[in-house]
């Protein structure tokens, strides 16, 4: 039975780093919406249009994600899932394709991520610009895990500089 692999977590914890680190250690196809808005519309698109590119590239997504778990392969989601509904709905997707669902939680202290995401700015390779203001700005739009989400959670915590997947 195919695994899809969500990768939940807020800006900069390390959540593109440690899919692809996934995708190299388990068979599995990655989904970094990120790296496909960069290739498309650039590393700082304007704010105005932002929401609008993001919902381009995950309909093509999510139509991308399903088509490889038909196939019966694994997948890596990138995409943070900062809501509930989201999480829902993947989870949901997920058990249409008769596919298991593994839910990993990144975390790490915020200035950690704040320092990380400056030193990421400098050199973007894929990743989109968050300006510290940004960082602040969506905070509200991040719900944690809740209590009847935790079972089967893998947490990871990737404040040490080698983070490994967890079997
Ligand atoms: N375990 C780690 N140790 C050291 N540096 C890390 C670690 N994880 C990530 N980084 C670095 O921190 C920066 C942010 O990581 P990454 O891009 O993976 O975060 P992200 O959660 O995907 O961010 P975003 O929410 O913006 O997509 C990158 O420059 C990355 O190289
Ligand atoms: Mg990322």
């Amino acid at each position: 039975m195919p695994i899809v692999h969500l990768i939940h977590g807020y800006l900069g914890v390390g959540k593109t780093t440690f899919a692809r680190r996934l995708e190299r250690e388990i068979r599995a196809v990655r989904f970094s919406p990120d790296e496909w808005l960069t290739r498309l519309y650039g590393d700082d698109p304007p704010a105005e249009r932002f929401d609008d590119f993001m919902t381009r590239v995950f309909d093509i997504a999510n139509e991308q994600w399903r088509a490889v778990v038909r196939c019966g392969a694994d997948v890596i989601l990138d995409y943070g899932f900062w809501t509930r509904s989201w999480r829902d709905a993947a989870r949901a997707g997920a058990a249409e394709l008769g596919a298991d669902v593994r839910l990993y939680a990144l975390s790490c202290p915020e200035e950690l991520a704040r320092h990380r995401i400056q030193e990421r700015n400098r050199n973007l390779r894929g990743s989109v610009f968050v300006a510290d203001a940004t960082y602040d700005a969506l905070k509200s739009r991040f719900l944690p895990l809740q209590a009847d989400e935790l079972t089967g959670v893998v947490h990871v915590d990737t404040t040490g500089a080698a983070v490994r997947c967890p079997e």
